[in-house]
């Protein structure tokens, strides 16, 4: 079996070093920063990420995952070294690609016999071949180093499961020995019947920023009917459920409501753009902007709904927001739609009391300036306005008629369209959803159906809803955002 290195123990490759391990290889992993390898040698996952600290704690036990700060160690060690550094957003929207180029600059002169690089990060097309050709300049074996591009396309929250069991793997080569090395590393998925792609480098880079800025292209879509919803006197739920049925459709990512954030979907939309305008694909282009602006009016909408609702303006309002990581069931708020809510209703004057089963931590980086209150009653406290932003689950079992005792006006905008609007309306509230027609009561969600991908799929059996919340009545109503 071949011997495995993985550089840049992130989100990616943390998870990318772990399930190789856990599949049964030798993993050797590294990183520059300190503090990640102490905490990752010491069974620590430094993100919210379910399952993966007992993976990791197994597989440092078992001897087979190890970590080191040495180039040198690594070069010694590996036949095949992923690539998993970052490749954040860069000016006017292109990824930085100095981690890339800095990690392979600092492996080549180490790699002394024939082996592989196996780039996973995202990255532009053309990425692949600059980094075949900076290494083989400098590496002591030369053109005995090839390097292949594989994609990786785990959401977070599901690391795991999807590192283990993806879609597909797409192998991008240029030869055959890279083609039999990564066949290898990645036999056991394979005779599980997790389908296996083989195409050229440029292909595979393509694939991944292809699927992403499909991903968002669909979010935006069904975002963009959200908007004709409500003007038409129409609502996008049943209407998103209508169109999934068709199976050349399908339901997945056609949850309206505040649109994409993330450390991914955003930045590789805008990098893929920068991509295309570089190669003159304007279809690519034009695509892609009217995608991102229709996200970005997602958070506008909001805001001014928000001010609408405050009576035209937002200074001195109270205004309670229910979660601000990007989606649920994760910690992180880089680029969260949420967040970017948050920060400008704060702007505008509002007091924003903010909670979130567990990225608050990570906001108040972030945003310092608002006040993070340790349960939902507690940020709801006096509010004039409930903002539900990201859809944990918990806040589907809030019981409305308690949280109407707590608050100073009944007014809640669910800008995740994902709330039962009869019971808030029946509490007492009144209900300002995302793409449903003004003065419906909105569609009793189908069991399941509530939120998006990962609420859906996996169910909260551990988390409960917050307590002492029962009572309280009068019907108000509903209407559109
Ligand atoms: C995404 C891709 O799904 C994954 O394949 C890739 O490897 C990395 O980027 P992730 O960033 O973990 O994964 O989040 P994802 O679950 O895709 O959600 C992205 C954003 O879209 C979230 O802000 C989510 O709230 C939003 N979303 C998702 C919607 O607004 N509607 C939907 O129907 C689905």
């Amino acid at each position: 079996m071949p011997r495995v290195t993985v550089i840049g123990i992130g989100y990616l490759g943390l998870t990318h070093a772990v399930c190789l391990a856990d599949l049964g290889h030798e993993v050797l992993a590294i990183d520059v920063d300190e503090e990640k390898i102490a905490k990752a040698a010491n069974g620590e996952v430094p993100f919210f990420e379910p399952g993966l600290e007992p993976l990791l704690r197994k597989n440092l036990d078992s001897g087979r995952l190890r970590f080191t700060m040495s180039f040198a160690d690594i070069g010694d060690f590996g036949d095949v070294h992923f690539l998993c550094v970052g490749t954040p957003e860069g000016e006017s929207g292109r990824a930085d690609l100095g981690f890339v180029y800095a990690a392979a600059d600092a492996l080549a002169p180490h790699l002394a016999s024939a082996c592989l690089i196996a780039g996973k990060s995202t990255v532009p097309v053309g990425t692949a071949r600059q980094v075949l050709n900076r290494v083989r300049a400098t590496a002591p074996a030369g053109q005995a180093v090839d390097v292949a591009w594989n994609p990786e396309f785990l959401r977070e929250g599901f690391a795991v499961q999807d590192s283990l069991s993806p879609d597909r793997i797409v192998l991008g080569v240029t030869s055959g020995r890279a083609e039999a090395l990564l066949r290898e590393v990645y036999a056991t998925p394979a005779a599980a019947g997790v389908p296996l792609l083989v195409t050229d480098l440029e292909t595979a880079e393509l694939v991944k920023v292809a699927a992403n800025a499909f991903l968002a292209t669909k979010i935006s879509f069904i975002n963009a009917m959200a908007e004709i919803c409500e003007e038409a006197g129409a609502d996008v739920i049943p209407l998103a459920e209508a169109l999934g049925h068709d199976a050349r459709i399908g339901r997945r990512f056609l949850s309206p409501g505040l649109g994409f954030g993330g450390g991914c979907l955003p930045k590789d939309v805008r990098a893929f753009r920068a991509t295309a305008s570089a190669l003159g694909v304007d279809s690519v282009v034009s695509l892609l902007t009217t995608v991102d602006a229709i996200n970005q009016g997602r958070r506008d909408r909001v805001v001014a709904l928000a001010r609408d609702t405050a009576g035209g303006t937002l200074a001195g309002q109270r205004v309670a927001v229910l979660g601000v990581a990007f989606k649920p069931d994760s910690d992180d708020v880089r680029d969260s739609a949420s967040l970017a809510v948050c920060a400008r209703l704060a702007a505008e004057g509002a007091i924003v009391s903010v909670h979130d089963p567990v990225a608050m931590p990570s906001a108040a980086k972030k945003q310092p300036g608002l006040v993070y209150a340790h349960s939902v009653p507690a940020a709801a406290e006096g509010a004039d306005l409930v903002l539900h932003l990201t859809e944990w689950s918990d806040y589907r079992a809030i019981d409305p008629a308690a949280l109407a005792r707590v608050v100073a006006r009944r007014v809640i905008i669910d800008a995740r369209c994902c709330l039962d609007a009869a019971l808030w309306t029946d509490a007492g509230w009144t209900v300002h959803m995302l793409g449903r027609s003004r003065g419906s009561r909105g569609t009793k969600l189908l069991e399941g159906s509530g939120g998006q991908e990962g609420s859906r799929a996996r169910g909260h059996a551990g988390r409960s809803r917050p307590k002492g919340m029962s009572g309280g009545t009068g019907p108000q109503g509903v209407s559109g955002g």
